[in-house]
C-alpha cells in the first residue's frame, strides 16, 4: 500500500457481496487508495454483522441480494447498532425499489454497478466525512465522538495565504498540495485562487468547471452558504476549490467588498482556507494577507528570489503582518552556493520548513492534474509537504533571527531598499 501518512488513520472498509469475484475486484481497486484499507469481507448479511462487530470499520460496501441475510436487513442492524459506520449500497440498474428501502434502513450512499474506482473511492470518502461531521455535531462539547480521533488545528491557522513578491517560486504548487494534505487529515479545507489574471490552481486539479471567483460579480449579492456552495468545486481529494477566472479580462469583475464577506464566511465554514496569490500586492491579496492567520512565504536559494523575498518581507513587516510570516525554503536541496545561515541572516528570519526539489514528480503530477502528495505519496517531496501539514496543524516553532555572522556572501545578501 502506498504511503500517505498524513495526519490521519486510514478509512477502514468492509466489503460485502455474495460473488467472490466482485469482492476481489473491489479489494483490488481499493488497494490503490492510500487513505483506505479493506479490513474484512463477507458473503452475506449475517457474516457482515460478525465482521463489523470484530473490525469496527468506518464504511461497509453492501450488496443487496444475498443469501442467508440480505443487504437491507444487514444495513438496518448495522446502522442501529453502530451509528458511526457508514453503509454504502452496491446495486445494479433496476433495483431502485430495493435501493429506496436500503436508504430508509439507514444506508448513507449507493453505487450503481458498474462503477469506476474513482466513483467508488470518492463515494467512500464522502460518506465517511459526512458521518464524521454528523457525529461531531451530535457529540456534547468536550466529549470525543466514538471511534474518532479528531484532529484539531492547535494553532487555529484558519486562513493561510501563500505569498511571494517573486513569481515562479512555487506558491501554487505548495498551496495545492498543502490543501490536500490538510483535507486528508479530516479537516474541511477550501482553496482559493486569488491570482485573478493567470491563476492556475484549476490546472493543478484538472478542473473544467465553469464557476469561478469572477462569479463574485460587481453587483451586490448576498454572501451566504448557498452562494459559497455554488461557487466551490468539490475535488475528489476533499478540497473545496474556488478557481481563478478563465480569462484575465474577467478578473476585474470581482468585487472586493463581496470578496471580504466571502473570506469571513470561509473562515466560519471551513477548518482551514488556503489562499494562492499573484506575485504582487493587489487589493484582494492585501485583504487576504490582512485576514490571514498564517502567511507562508516561499523562497529559493538564488539571488533574485532572495532579493524579492526580502523586499516582500519588508513590506509585510511595515504592514504589521511580519509576526504571522513563516518562510519556506522550496527546492531546498538546490543550493546554488548560498548557505542557509546566510539566507536566514539576510531575511532576519529562520527558515520554518524545507521542501525537497523533485522536478520529475512535480511536473508529472501537474501534467496529470493530480496533486503529488496523493499521486506520488512515497516521494521525498510529498513527505516534505506532509511534514509542512503537521507544522500547520501542530504549530511552528518560534522563528528567531540567525546569529550575526560576517562573510562575503553574507554581505552580498544584505540588500538595502
Ligand atoms: N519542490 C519543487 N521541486 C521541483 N519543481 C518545483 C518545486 N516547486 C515548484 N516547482 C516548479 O517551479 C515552477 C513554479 O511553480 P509554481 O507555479 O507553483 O510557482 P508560483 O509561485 O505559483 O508561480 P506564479 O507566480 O507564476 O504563479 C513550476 O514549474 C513547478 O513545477
Ligand atoms: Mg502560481
Amino acid at each position: 500500500m502506498r504511503e500517505v501518512e498524513l495526519l490521519q488513520e486510514k478509512i477502514k472498509v468492509v466489503v460485502v457481496d455474495d460473488v467472490e469475484q466482485t469482492r476481489t475486484d473491489i479489494k483490488r481497486l481499493l488497494y490503490f487508495e492510500e487513505d483506505m484499507v479493506v479490513v474484512g469481507e463477507a458473503a452475506n448479511g449475517k457474516e457482515a454483522l460478525k465482521i463489523v462487530a470484530q473490525e469496527s470499520p468506518d464504511v461497509v460496501l453492501m450488496d443487496i441480494n444475498m443469501p442467508v441475510m440480505d443487504g437491507i436487513a444487514a444495513t438496518e442492524t448495522i446502522t442501529m447498532a453502530y451509528p458511526h459506520v457508514s453503509v454504502i449500497i452496491i446495486s445494479i440498474q433496476g433495483e431502485q425499489e430495493y435501493l429506496k428501502k436500503a436508504m430508509v434502513a439507514g444506508a448513507r450512499e449507493y453505487l450503481v454497478k458498474p462503477f469506476s474506482s474513482e466513483e467508488m473511492s470518492s463515494t467512500i470518502r464522502q460518506a465517511h466525512r459526512l458521518s464524521r461531521r454528523r457525529l461531531n455535531a451530535s457529540t456534547p462539547p468536550g466529549e470525543e465522538p466514538p471511534g474518532e480521533k479528531k484532529l484539531r488545528l492547535q494553532n487555529r491557522f484558519k486562513i493561510i495565504t501563500f505569498f511571494c513578491g517573486k513569481g515562479g517560486i512555487g506558491k501554487t504548487t505548495l498551496a495545492a498540495n498543502l490543501a490536500v494534505v490538510l483535507a486528508s487529515s479530516r479537516l474541511k479545507v477550501a482553496l482559493a485562487d486569488l491570482d485573478l489574471q493567470f491563476g492556475d490552481v484549476s490546472v493543478f486539479f484538472n478542473l473544467n468547471e465553469m464557476q469561478n471567483i469572477s462569479d463574485l460579480a460587481a453587483e451586490k449579492q448576498e454572501v451566504n452558504r448557498e452562494l459559497l456552495d455554488s461557487l466551490l468545486i468539490r475535488h475528489a481529494s476533499g478540497v473545496h476549490i474556488l478557481p481563478a477566472p478563465f480569462s484575465p479580462q474577467e478578473a476585474e469583475k470581482v468585487n472586493p467588498d463581496i470578496f471580504q464577506e466571502m473570506l469571513a464566511l470561509l473562515r466560519e465554514q471551513f477548518d482551514c482556507t488556503v489562499i494562492d496569490t499573484p506575485a504582487s500586492f493587489d487589493e484582494l491579496t492585501l485583504m487576504a494577507l490582512d485576514q490571514s492567520d498564517l502567511i507562508l512565504l516561499p523562497v529559493r536559494r538564488e539571488i533574485a528570489a532572495i532579493k524579492n523575498v526580502k523586499a516582500s518581507l519588508d513590506i509585510l513587516r511595515s504592514l504589521n503582518f511580519g509576526g504571522k510570516v513563516q518562510v519556506l525554503l522550496n527546492q531546498a536541496d538546490m543550493g546554488f552556493g548560498i548557505e542557509i545561515e546566510d539566507l536566514e541572516r539576510s531575511l532576519n528570519l529562520q527558515i520554518a520548513h524545507k521542501i525537497v526539489n523533485d522536478e520529475k514528480t512535480v511536473v508529472a503530477s501537474l501534467n496529470k492534474g493530480v496533486p503529488f502528495v496523493t499521486e506520488y505519496a512515497g516521494t521525498e517531496v510529498a513527505k516534505s509537504m506532509v511534514r509542512l501539514g503537521e507544522k500547520v496543524v501542530k504549530g511552528f516553532h518560534q522563528a528567531e533571527p540567525a546569529a550575526p555572522r560576517k562573510k562575503a556572501l553574507g554581505r552580498l545578501l544584505s540588500f538595502n531598499y
